[in-house]
């Protein structure tokens, strides 16, 4: 990949950008490098609204970071009531569009009363601060009202995508031990109806601790409810309304006072083992450092209208469609379905519709619509785009020109956002109209992020050199901890260079210091910008009663960066490999998701292991990747099985 190609931002952008050129931009970044904690402090008194004010802006016992500490607050004050009383209360906050075209446009003013009277409902039935709520929704309105009536009243979410099966939502509800779920009887995709309700009965079979499930009506199928348990959410917002008092008070069920660290939400990801990781996000920093990025990243202004096209139940959802736009007061574009419903010119048609000033995708995305080819974008009228973003990946060269030239006609900037579950916001992405852009970086960590490149005993790697991408000081929307699992949030970030954390990502350094993300260094894979476990697919594999062992390994693909490749063993029995690949490939879909089927199921006689009995993961992505096996291989139990999985290879 060149670094050579650099592009100046837009001087029509730049002109008028918000952080005024390279210099003004390092004199910001050295100012918070100078001492962060105060930095993020002078940022979080002003930028927030507190109900009390924090006395110490960090309290760092590594790993363990309190940000703000003694402060009050509430993120969904922070997002809804203050714009209210900041002449925002007419302005709209989401703008909606269902797949099948049907529309809502909320402003503040409703925004406030929807969330209230929502929140209230969750009182009446008993909920409060502290209580985990688990959200399996589809892309409607609904869906950030219920998260941000649980902030408000300090209830803990947790979004569960809702391609997520029945055995992963269940998995999340046992591990947080939630006690409501908040669902919809289903939601709209590519023209058909995704069922979720019934998902949640699955799951909730036999599991005693949820007393409350309640079903949003989104597609208006048939759905059973269970008595004294499952309640239609119209159902009782419409009990609100039966007593005028009760209807009143609703309207304003009041925004809870929460300690800074007062947990926000839970988010599960894939991780190193078979276990998805509950990663812990909490009140203050997480929203100071979403709203902040709003600004700095997306250049936001108030006539702004932002589109992000991530789901809600990704990180990315919740921080760039929900907290971070909200609290910074913007205009949000939502959409609930596919790209490519009715046609792949979906996107461009509701840019050109809501005039979409700023658009936020996946790298993935951009390269399934360049395969559609130029027309589909050429039909519409994108002049209101003024900045592009991409996320999840890093973005290849000929997306990047492509995204530049014809999305954005070479008016737009383009920023490269790198970050994850974890950092809970963008960590390294250029601040539009400053930073120079070079296709493939995502160029240099935001103010205040100190993140270095190392080699394996911690080192600096020096220029051009690859290593691991680690984040030096605390940041106020870093993950806090795994939920219910401390010792694996110690493990897994801040062990192998003491007192950094460690990012799972190998990335390098150019000589003008822009980061170069190269991907994962452990067994995650990425697959169309969404983070899936080797380990997690392996263990929902070998629960068939065919399989005896399954090695997973991402390998290249062209949309989607990566695909899922199985190998698999089988156990002694008359099996029909060209029937068992296809159910194998169900099977995953039902034990975690669709989205996670394997691409490839490859059948084989035996595994590559080492002497502990290891499988080597290393050399099964070489034969998918480079489709011959190099470097060390001294380990290995039994070099014939590399020779049989490589010649297997060359004779497909
Ligand atoms: O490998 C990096 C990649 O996505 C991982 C984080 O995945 P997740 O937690 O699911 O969050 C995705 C959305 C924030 C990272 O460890 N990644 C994300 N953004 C980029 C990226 N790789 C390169 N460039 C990016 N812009």
């Amino acid at each position: 990949m060149s670094d050579s190609k650099v592009y100046s931002p837009g001087s029509e952008f730049a002109k008028n950008a918000q952080i005024q050129g390279m210099s003004a931009y390092r004199e910001i970044q050295e100012h918070a490098a100078s001492d962060p904690a105060k930095f993020w402090a002078e940022l979080a008194s002003r930028e927030l609204t507190w109900f009390e004010p924090f006395h110490q802006p960090l309290d760092w016992q590594p790993p363990f970071a309190k940000w703000f500490v003694g402060g009050k607050i509430n993120a969904c004050y922070n997002c809804v009531d203050r714009h209210l009383l900041a002449g925002r209360a007419d302005k709209p906050a989401l703008i909606w569009e269902g797949e099948p075209g049907d529309e809502r446009v909320i402003t503040y003013r409703e925004l406030h009363r929807l969330v209230s009277r929502f929140a209230t409902v969750l009182q009446n039935l008993g909920y409060k601060t502290g209580d985990r709520a688990v959200i399996y929704m589809p892309m409607v309105p609904e869906l950030p009202i219920a998260m941000l009536a649980c902030a408000r009243l300090g209830i803990i979410h947790s979004v569960v995508f809702g391609g997520f099966s029945a055995e992963a939502l269940r998995a999340r509800i046992e591990d947080l031990d939630a006690s409501i779920v908040i669902t919809a009887d289903g939601g709209w995709r590519r023209g058909k109806e995704v069922r979720l309700k019934p998902a949640v009965d699955t799951a909730l079979h036999d599991l005693l601790g949820v007393k409350h499930v309640i079903v949003y009506r989104r597609t208006g199928s048939a759905t059973e409810l269970k008595d004294g348990r499952d309640f239609w959410w119209h159902d009782l917002e419409r009990h609100l309304d039966d007593h005028a008092s009760v209807a009143q008070a609703a309207e304003h069920c009041e925004a809870k006072d929460l300690d800074s660290e007062h947990p926000l939400y839970v988010l599960y990801t894939s991780g190193t083992t078979g276990k998805p990781k509950g990663i812990l996000h909490t009140t203050a920093g997480y929203l100071l450092q979403t709203l902040m990025t709003m600004k700095w990243v997306f250049d936001l202004r108030d006539e702004d209208i932002f589109w992000c096209t991530a789901d809600i139940g990704w990180v990315t959802g919740h921080s760039y469609i929900v907290y971070g736009p909200l609290a910074a007061g913007a205009t949000v574009v939502m959409y609930e379905g596919a790209p490519d419903y009715p046609d792949f010119g979906r996107f461009w048609q509701i840019v050109e519709k809501r005039k979409v000033s700023i658009f936020y995708t996946s790298p993935t995305a951009i390269r399934a619509l360049i395969r559609q080819g130029d027309r589909w974008p050429e039909a519409h009228d994108l002049s209101s785009l003024r900045l592009l973003g991409s996320v999840g990946e890093p973005i290849n060269p000929a997306a990047w020109e492509w995204y530049h030239n014809v999305i954005g006609k070479q008016r737009c900037p383009i920023v490269d956002t790198w970050w994850q579950t974890e950092t809970g916001s963008i960590m390294i992405a250029p601040a539009p109209g400053a930073v120079p852009l070079k296709p493939g970086s995502a160029t240099l960590p935001l103010p205040g992020i100190l993140a270095d490149i190392v080699d394996s005993k911690g080192e600096p790697v020096g220029n051009n050199r690859e290593g691991y991408l680690i984040v030096r000081h605390p940041w106020p929307s870093m993950v806090r901890n795994v939920w219910g699992d401390p010792k694996r949030f110690v493990e897994q970030y801040w062990s192998r260079v003491p007192g950094s954390y460690f990012t799972g990502d190998a990335a390098r350094r150019d000589d003008d210091g822009y980061f170069w993300v190269l991907g994962r260094v452990d067994d995650v894979m990425n697959v169309s910008g969404h983070r899936l476990s080797t380990m997690e697919i392996e263990s929902a594999l070998v629960h068939h009663p065919a399989v005896a062992e399954a090695a997973v390994v991402g390998k290249p693909h062209e949309i989607t960066g990566q695909a899922v490749c199985a190998f698999v063993t089988l156990k002694q029995g008359d099996w029909s490999r060209e029937k068992l690949g296809d159910e194998l490939r169900q099977w995953v879909g039902r034990e975690i998701g669709a989205f996670a089927r394997p691409e490839e199921i490859r059948f084989t006689d035996g595994l590559p292991k080492t002497r502990s009995g290891k499988i080597m993961r290393r050399l099964l992505r070489e034969i998918v990747t480079t489709h011959a096996v190099t470097g060390d291989v001294t380990t290995l139990e039994d070099l014939t099985v590399i020779a049989k999985l490589s010649a297997q290879h060359d004779e497909e």
